[in-house]
């Protein structure tokens, strides 16, 4: 096969839980968090997973974080187990910092497109075709592409890692995201050659209704995350992971911000800004009935029964093979190595 011809993304429906009653949930809630202390285990949840899950993940001395500091908070803990509530990348940088850790997730099917995209044996016949560039990859790839790996990078460090390989002349094969790619190209002006993935959620924003949108608010700072295509990243006011993303909302004086990324961010962005107007920029094209449906399919997957579930019976657990582990911890420790130098 072609290297470059991908394999086809199957995108599953979004997951329809049905509804529990204000006591079930709670009690729900209540059996989850007995069930984390008697089980020695923290909860380490990403910003785009539903907000009774970011809640709970705070108020049971957990995290909500984006990738970056989803992977530095695991290794901080003292618990025996990590239950990663995101997608399955996730929780396999988990694992791969930390093997004698136990790492559950509540749905092992929650994977990602990016991930899905990047088959580990295309990706070394690509890295074959380039034995002089450094492969820089997204935290979104399995463990297997990490092992073929010089450097792993997360959207809030993309821009300093290439920066600095910039610096020091090097070439880079980038891998699976082509829009986060081409932003980082861009910026740096590096010579580097792009897997050409996407992410089926961000790569959905439209920049003509944007633009129209932006016309309707005219106090509106648009956030943009930059996995989305390049003509919506040009309209940005802010071009962020979702932790600097939120943080623009916090910091910036604008009443109002348009946001360009997956909605479950808005549960984070409501708690610390209440009196900031949030709008979801629009996903749908001319005709369309959906004005924005921004919402990973693989992260809806996690959810609170199946969290009890995991802590119940003690899976689904990651699992990463022990020689796929050690090679793929080299490119994830390279960058937190990089991150802790740069303070
Ligand atoms: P962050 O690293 O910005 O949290 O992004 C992860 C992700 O999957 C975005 O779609
Ligand atoms: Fe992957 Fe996109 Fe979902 Fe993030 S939002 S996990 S990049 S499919």
């Amino acid at each position: 096969m072609n290297p470059l011809s991908l394999p086809r993304i199957q995108v599953p429906a979004h997951p329809q839980p049905s509804p529990l009653s204000g006591a079930d949930k709670a009690a729900l809630i209540e059996r989850i968090k007995a069930l984390l202390l008697e089980q020695r285990a923290v909860l380490v949840a990403h910003y785009y997973v539903d907000g009774d899950l970011q809640a709970l993940a705070e108020a049971t001395g957990g995290c909500v974080a984006d990738s970056l500091e989803m992977a530095r908070f695991g290794s901080a803990q003292q618990a025996d187990t990590l239950v990663v509530c995101g997608v399955r990348f996730m929780g396999e940088t988990a694992k791969i910092l930390n093997p004698e850790k136990r790492v559950l997730m509540p749905d092992l099917a929650a994977s990602c497109s990016l991930d899905d995209g990047c088959p580990a044996d295309l990706f070394g016949g690509f890295c074959d075709q380039y034995p002089e560039h450094q492969v820089v990859v997204y935290a979104n790839t399995s463990a297997a592409v990490k092992a073929r790996a010089d450097w792993m990078v997360t959207s809030s460090i993309a821009l300093p890692v290439i920066r600095h390989l910039h610096q020091q002349g090097q070439k880079v094969l980038w891998a699976p995201d082509k829009h986060l790619g081409h932003y980082v190209q861009q910026l740096t002006g590096i010579d580097m050659v792009l897997w050409p993935g996407a992410c089926v959620v961000h790569e959905e924003f439209k920049s003509v209704a944007l633009e129209r949108l932006r016309k309707l608010h005219p106090q509106a700072a648009v956030l943009v995350h930059p996995e989305s295509p390049n003509e919506v990243v040009q309209q940005a006011d802010v071009v962020g992971s979702t932790t600097q993303l939120i943080r623009a909302v916090h910091d910036l004086p604008n009443p109002e911000f348009i946001v360009a990324t997956d909605e479950g961010i808005f549960w984070k962005m409501k708690q610390l800004a209440p009196d900031k107007q949030l709008i979801a920029a629009p996903t749908a094209g001319e005709g369309a009935t959906c004005e924005s449906c921004a919402h990973c399919p693989w992260m809806a997957m996690n959810d609170l029964e199946k969290l009890a579930h995991c802590l119940e019976t003690g899976g689904p657990e990651i699992q990463v093979a022990e020689a796929i582990r050690a090679r793929a911890l080299v490119p994830i420790r390279r960058m937190l190595d990089f991150a802790a130098s740069q303070g």
